[in-house]
């Protein structure tokens, strides 16, 4: 393994890599193209502790080796970082009444998702920077689905390869609903905008050419190939296969923490906390870059 500095696995499958005696503050191009090579071989998640000292514009040089970072242009001005519009502020920041950062409450089912598989061209990863963590709660899940993957019978592997899957905004957005009566019904607008797209159930990456399970299924609308009762316990089978301990851990966040993730090849899910006892504040950078292989050919409805 081309790592310099020492690394442990997160997971006992291999998935998720811990670098540590790293100064993201202090990069030459040795341990840029490390960083980069061990991003891969991770299997799409790096976590990085005690960066507590690094300035908003190396987190973005940090971000920018792994993707052409965005500028957030979705989101509330005032959640971003004064002079950053790559730093969106996630958590509870309050400035005179107003938010100062984007607030999703979490409830104690873990919703594992990879980031808006239902937008194309989808964000290949974000990496998540603490600056403030609850003393309890709030830790973040990862699940490496190329491992996961690996692990399947050679039946199921050949049974979900060919099958194709509708990600849908509205879907995810009337599930939200059902727990969080207040959130309101998709705009026409925006169902014209993001509209359905079919994506394959299994991913391949377009740099490691491994292969994943690509399953998000809250976003899931249907299997084309299968009736629904059939396509949900296929997907719950295969979500309950890639969150075992194997492939799946929490980070509990300390300040200076930081996790870089592949959404091609991981999924993630934010636990919840008591956000009238603690504060939590991240940063978050979001990447885009090179999709799926056949998410193209696969992105009309
Ligand atoms: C995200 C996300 C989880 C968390 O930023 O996409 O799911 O724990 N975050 O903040
Ligand atoms: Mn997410």
């Amino acid at each position: 393994m081309p790592i310099a500095n020492s690394c442990s696995y997160l997971t006992s499958s291999g998935f998720g890599l811990e670098l540590n005696d790293l100064d993201l503050a202090d990069l030459n191009d040795q341990t840029r193209d490390i960083l980069v090579k061990a991003f891969y071989q991770s299997g799409g998640v790096l976590l990085i502790r005690n960066q507590q000292h690094l300035t908003p514009k190396q987190l973005c040089d940090f971000a920018a080796l792994f993707g052409v970072v965005e500028k957030n242009e979705k989101y509330n001005p005032d959640f971003l970082l004064p002079d950053y519009p790559e730093i969106l502020r996630l958590g509870t920041l309050m400035e005179e009444g107003k938010r100062k950062a984007l607030w999703i409450k979490s409830d104690e089912e873990l919703l594992w998702h990879s980031d808006d598989t239902f937008r194309h061209p989808q964000p290949i990863g974000s990496c998540l920077y603490c600056l403030t963590a609850p003393k309890e709660g709030a830790a973040t899940w990862y699940a490496g689905m190329n491992h996961a993957y690996d692990a399947l019978s050679d039946d199921l592997k050949k049974r979900i390869n060919p099958l194709t899957a509708v990600h849908s905004y509205d879907h995810l957005n009337e599930l939200l609903r059902q727990t969080n009566p207040h959130r309101p019904p998709l705009s026409e607008e925006l169902k014209a905008n993001l509209p359905p797209i079919t994506r394959p159930l299994v991913a391949e990456h377009p740099v490691t050419h491994n292969k994943s399970i690509y399953a998000t299924n809250i976003h899931i609308e249907r299997i084309n190939e299968m009736d629904d009762k059939q396509a949900r316990e296929l997907l719950e089978e295969l979500l309950s296969h890639a969150t075992k301990p194997e492939f799946a851990f929490a980070h509990a966040w300390q300040p200076g923490d930081l996790v870089l993730w592949d959404n091609r090849c991981t999924m993630h899910a934010p636990s919840p906390f008591d956000d009238n006892k603690y504060e939590r504040l991240m940063y978050r950078l979001t990447m885009n870059g090179e999709q799926i292989v056949g998410a193209v050919a696969l992105n009309t409805a």
